[in-house]
């Protein structure tokens, strides 16, 4: 299969791919539920931690809060903008911000007491490697927390389970299509307990958190389904991948001034879920 050259990651990431405005939308409209997770880590003041693929840095000033003045909380980001991004998220938590790439990382080896990483080993054409090179950053003892979101297949359109499986995979095979990859290349967005252990980590323990929204929502929440989401990764891309009766419909849906808007329904119930695997070093 031939890969574009140009990019480094899986899903096209780059030095300076920039979708800082998503990952801020996503962070604002989870928050709940990764403040949730980090609070289930139990993790200490002092405590030395790295967010490895921090993006735009809202976990980095979160964690920051529980490790306190004694503690570091340390964000690295392959990408400049998220770089940037990061270092105003986090200006006031004091955090260390650091531009590189997870199989290349310029710290000392055994020199956290935590990694956390939330949606980036599914990023890596290598996600063993990325995260065995992650681990020989953790000290003996310390641990290692990926979060995947979507685990399971989302609710979008609790009223219609035929629109929504054909939106699914209309977006699915978009992202297919636009980054030349097989459906088992994205194996790793689901297999993070298995590579977990695949990497040697110990005690890999699993959770998984529900985001879970009902009408009527926060503004949170309408600003990510409909910038992100609606506009950010549907919209015309699924043209190609739909009837076109269907999507019309689902540009109705999608769009705030008609009607039949999804977000403004009585009965919309939105799920999706975030799941965090750990393991000890
Ligand atoms: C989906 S975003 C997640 C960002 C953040 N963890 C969050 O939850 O909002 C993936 C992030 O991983 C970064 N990334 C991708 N490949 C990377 C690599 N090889 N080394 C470091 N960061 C990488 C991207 O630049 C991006 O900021």
């Amino acid at each position: 299969m031939t890969r574009p050259t140009t990019t480094l990651g899986l899903l096209g990431d780059t030095a300076s791919r920039d979708y800082a405005d998503k990952l801020r939308l996503f962070n604002a409209f989870a928050a709940p539920e990764i403040r949730q997770a980090i609070a289930s880590l139990a993790l200490k003041p002092g405590m030395r931690i790295l967010d490895a693929g921090c993006g735009t840095g809202e976990a980095l000033a979160w964690l920051a809060d529980d490790v306190g003045p004694d503690g570091a909380a340390i964000g690295m980001d392959l990408a400049t903008p998220h770089v940037r991004a990061a270092h105003s998220t986090a200006a006031k938590s004091g955090s260390l911000l650091l531009q590189g790439n997870i199989l290349a990382l310029p710290m000392v080896a055994a020199s956290v007491d935590l990694v956390w990483s939330v949606n980036v080993i599914n990023h890596l054409r290598s996600p063993v490697a990325g995260l065995q090179a992650l681990m020989a950053l953790v000290r003996p003892g310390g641990r290692v927390a990926l979060g995947q979101s979507s685990l399971l297949p989302d609710m979008y359109f609790a009223w219609d389970s035929r629109l929504e499986r054909l939106v699914n995979e209309a977006v699915r095979q978009y992202y297919r299509d636009r980054y030349q990859l097989d459906e088992r290349d994205l194996t790793s967005i689901r297999a993070i307990a298995g590579l977990l252990r695949q990497a040697g980590l110990r005690d890999v323990h699993v959770r998984t958190f529900m985001i879970e929204r009902l009408a009527p929502l926060r503004l949170e929440d309408e600003n990510y389904l409909l910038n992100a989401i609606f506009r950010g990764t549907w919209g015309s891309r699924l043209q190609a991948y739909l009837s076109s009766s269907d999507h019309e419909e689902v540009m109705r849906l999608c769009d705030p001034n008609h009607p039949d808007y999804a977000l403004r329904r009585p009965d919309f119930h939105f799920l999706q879920s975030f799941t965090l695997a750990v393991g000890v070093v």
